[in-house]
């Protein structure tokens, strides 16, 4: 199997996408990041999700605290104020490394290794800066090639660092991006909150009040029925190429617009000229989709 980092800001999703990747892929490192919460935030419920999920042997690793060249921006409204509301989590069993992420994926990178990248791009650009090698590719949740959800027309993960994500996009690594295009196609059903209940584990149970507490958040804040799980389809992208249709496109980073700082603009129709430098997704295959989520949390 596939040998990776998971780079994550946990979040809801993130801790889904954690479970999913320990599951099915070599996961070598977890690594995190500021965006949905502060770093300490998502560093602990790192922390907390591999407890709960026997996950007791990763290394994780605390990355940046701060975007590249703006303020932090969290998601709260959507996440809570632990960054993972809803269940009661014990105390976290497993420790923090005491390596940076930036030091830990280094390490990490002594062999070839894809990236998984589900938060902010902040930590996966300056290890690029580093010049470290060996980054086969870059699985990245992130952007759209149309709407976005956190401003108009910006995704969360890029309005978050939009300089950071222009230095991923631009870096001649392969990047595959799945954007809200796929994730508002995973939504989180009531049929799906009654087939993670159905399975009866400890750990399903954490998983079903993750999820009710998610979508609470969607239906209050963006009035949807369902909420997407956004950040496991960048992982089940890469257990199973076959989840997701792709096509090769150019994509930019809109760093300066007057209202679209953050945008990812796709040239979907090629009129730009510019050559491709990503996998953008349009297509998810559903039901593999989710066949692999409820077959990690069994
Ligand atoms: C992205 O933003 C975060 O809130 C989620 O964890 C996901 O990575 C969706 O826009
Ligand atoms: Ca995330």
């Amino acid at each position: 199997t596939t040998r990776v980092i998971l780079d994550c800001d946990p979040g809801h999703d993130d801790a889904l996408a954690i479970l999913l990747a320990a599951r099915n892929l070599d996961l070598r490192a977890i690594t995190t990041v500021a965006g949905n919460q502060t770093l300490a935030k998502t560093t602990l419920n790192a922390r907390r999700m591999c407890t709960v999920a026997g996950i007791l042997d990763m290394p994780i690793a605390a990355g940046l605290d701060r975007p590249l060249a703006q303020a932090p921006l969290y998601a709260e409204e959507i996440h809570g104020d632990s960054g993972l509301d809803g269940p009661h989590f014990p105390p976290p069993t497993v420790d923090v490394d005491p390596r940076s992420a930036l030091q830990l994926a280094t390490d990490v990178l002594t062999e070839p290794t894809t990236i998984i990248a589900t938060g902010p791009l902040t930590n996966v650009a300056t290890l690029l800066r580093n010049d470290v090698g060996n980054v086969d590719r870059i699985v990245l949740m992130g952007g759209s090639t149309g709407r976005g959800n956190m401003a108009p027309l910006a995704e969360f993960n890029i309005l978050a660092d939009p300089e950071a994500a222009d230095i991923v996009f631009r870096s001649g690594v392969p990047v595959t991006m799945c954007g809200l295009d796929v994730t508002h196609q995973a939504l989180a059903t009531p049929q799906v909150l009654d087939r993670v209940a159905a399975l009866g584990t400890p750990l399903a149970r954490i998983c079903h009040q993750l999820l009710t507490f998610f979508a609470d958040s969607y239906r209050a804040y963006f009035g949807f029925e369902s909420p997407p799980l956004h950040d496991p389809v960048a992982v089940a992208a890469v257990i199973d190429p076959t989840v997701i249709s792709a096509r090769p496109v150019n994509v930019e980073i809109e760093l300066t617009g007057t209202h679209t700082r953050g945008a990812t603009v796709v040239d979907l129709h090629r009129v730009t000229g510019r050559k491709p430098n990503a996998l953008v997704a349009t297509g998810l295959n559903v039901d593999r989709f989710w066949d692999l989520m409820i077959g990690a949390i069994r």
